[in-house]
């Protein structure tokens, strides 16, 4: 057995050329050390996705969320203002929401404590007699959230770039679908059996589509028209053209402004973490993972259509086509990817070499070794 620690052998993983490149080290998954490591380096350092911001679409309209463990708040203030907050009580330090839904005011489920939707404290009953309480000192900690063209993104990390500025790139590359101009219709959560960069990484890559998605769209998949080109350094991306077998992927009739492929070409973005959009001009869906110990993985899945098709009276059925395809996908995805997780397990397991289809892997390998690097 290697004494290395999992973060040095990850090192070694990503040093080699692309080329020559392998799986991630069987510790980088399994390691509750290196665990504990991505919370406090990635997961607690960099923009998590917490869904879309037009499903808080009025004042008082909250979310909950945790990231790197820590429990969130996110909510429309009253004067529409999308904020985050610490979502743990200042008295005796309850978790204050759970869920989501719409409130006037947040009120402590244990003593009452109640803070306004700014976060300020705005009473506390029959704490007078305390000569130390102070109303003014007992706000909620405000978090970071950024509306990122609709999405909700938040970080604990008070010196992390803006979204828009570690995601221009995304909108030089794309700069003819907006993903303001897209609506949620659906949202999910979901625990699998495997770790949560396993998830990510079947996300980055269309090699598996042929056989692991054999009983849904993997027939229309061909190895060698797919393009992996290099990614940038906050996120990598692949995409395909789409025939006409799901009308909703391809632009809506009354969209004169797409042209050519841009009217039937599928985005996969993976922004990282764990931030996974597919877009359509149609329509879209996302996961946005979080790890839940080394052998489960947290998803928020979501999704729905452009505005151009939210006009349309006759997208619904096709909608409901498009969720029941999209969820036999992601059986298709849980199975491949718990069974990666279990076949880890064993003694026999060794990272084998990785295709050219699969570079953006290689990428957020390379990513993720130069978060921990410092830590190493
Ligand atoms: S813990 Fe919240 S009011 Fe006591
Ligand atoms: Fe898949």
């Amino acid at each position: 057995m290697s004494k290395m620690t999992p973060q040095a052998e990850l090192m070694q993983n990503v040093s080699v050329p692309f080329g020559q490149a392998q799986a991630m080290p069987v510790s980088v998954y399994t390691d509750p050390a290196f665990l504990a490591l991505e919370q406090s380096e990635v997961f607690a350092k960099s923009w998590v996705c917490a869904g879309r911001a037009e499903t808080l679409a009025n004042p008082g309209d909250y979310l909950t969320f945790e990231i790197a463990e820590e429990p969130v708040i996110v909510l429309r203030d009253r004067s529409g203002v999308l904020r985050a907050m610490s979502n743990v009580c200042r008295h005796r330090m309850s978790v204050l929401l759970e869920g989501r839904g719409h409130i006037r005011s947040i009120v402590c489920p244990y003593h009452a404590w109640t803070y306004n939707l700014d976060g300020t404290l705005r009473g506390a009953p029959a704490m007078d007699m305390n000569a130390s309480f102070c109303k003014e000192h007992n706000s909620l900690p405000a978090i970071r959230c950024v509306d990122w063209n609709g999405w909700i993104m938040l970080t604990l990390d008070a010196d992390a770039p803006e979204p828009a500025m570690l995601l221009a790139d995304i909108e030089r590359l794309i700069p003819y679908l907006d993903m303001k101009d897209y609506t949620e219709t659906f949202r999910e959560e979901h625990r699998w059996n495997t770790n949560w960069k396993i998830l990510a990484e079947n996300f980055m890559e269309s090699y598996h589509l042929p056989m692991c998605h054999a009983g849904t769209i993997g027939g229309s998949a061909n190895l060698r028209d797919m393009v992996c080109p290099e990614g940038y350094s906050a996120f990598n991306y692949h995409h395909i053209l789409k025939d006409d077998s799901i009308p909703l992927s391809l632009a809506h009739p009354s969209n004169t402004r797409l042209q050519g492929e841009e009217r039937n070409r599928t985005w996969l973005l993976a922004i990282y973490p764990s931030l996974l959009i597919t877009l359509t001009p149609g329509y879209f869906w996302y996961l946005s993972l979080r790890p839940d110990g080394p052998d489960h993985v947290k998803i928020l899945f979501g999704g729905g259509m452009s505005n151009d098709f939210m006009q349309d009276e006759n997208v619904a059925e096709q909608l409901v086509a498009l969720k029941a395809l999209l969820d036999d996908v992601n059986d298709e995805d849980r199975g491949c990817t718990e069974r990666v997780w279990k076949g880890m397990q064993s003694a026999f397991a060794v990272p084998g070499a990785l295709s050219h289809l699969e570079r953006p892997n290689f990428e957020f390998a390379r990513w993720i070794a130069n978060r921990v690097a410092g830590a190493a």
